[in-house]
């Protein structure tokens, strides 16, 4: 009897791993949404065209074209001159602290917003396979 138990929890804990690495892509925008209302938004305002000089903008921002540097960013931070759609920024991005499903969803929802209209699908896998 132990033994089909501990059977069974290994099929459903397999399972849900399975499900959470499939996550339909309307789900990981709308967590996305929410990520971006609670850690970005203050900075680069609700309509993605940050404040100039200061917070670059992600809505049709070039800099989103390079998506290793852009993932970099949010898992390691940035900080140093960057140029943006022609305009030079030099300030600091900490990390938000999210983790690499998060950042998958808060991208998946930033390439599909404000005009932004990248067909990329981001996975946990990406994000954690891009190193530094
Ligand atoms: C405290 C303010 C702040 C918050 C919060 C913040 N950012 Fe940024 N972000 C910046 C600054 C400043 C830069 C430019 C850094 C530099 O000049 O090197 C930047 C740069 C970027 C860039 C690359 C440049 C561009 O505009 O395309 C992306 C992408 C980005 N942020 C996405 C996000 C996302 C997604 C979040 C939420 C998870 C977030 N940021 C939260 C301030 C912030």
């Amino acid at each position: 009897m132990k033994i089909i138990l501990s059977l069974v929890a290994t099929i459903v804990m397999a399972s849900s791993l399975f499900l959470y690495q499939t996550k339909p892509l309307s789900d990981s925008i709308a967590d996305g949404q929410e990520i971006y209302q609670d850690f970005c938004v203050q900075c680069h305002l609700p309509n993605g065209m940050g404040v100039e000089n200061t917070f670059p903008p992600l809505a049709k921002s070039d800099y989103l074209d390079n998506r290793q540097s852009t993932i970099r960013a949010l898992k390691y931070g940035l900080s140093g001159p960057i140029k943006v759609n022609g305009k030079t920024y030099n300030g600091q991005m900490t990390t938000q602290g999210l983790d690499e499903e998060e950042i998958a969803d808060v991208l998946n929802y930033i390439y599909r917003q404000w005009g932004n209209t990248s067909e990329h699908v981001f996975t946990a896998k990406e994000i954690q396979n891009t190193q530094p």
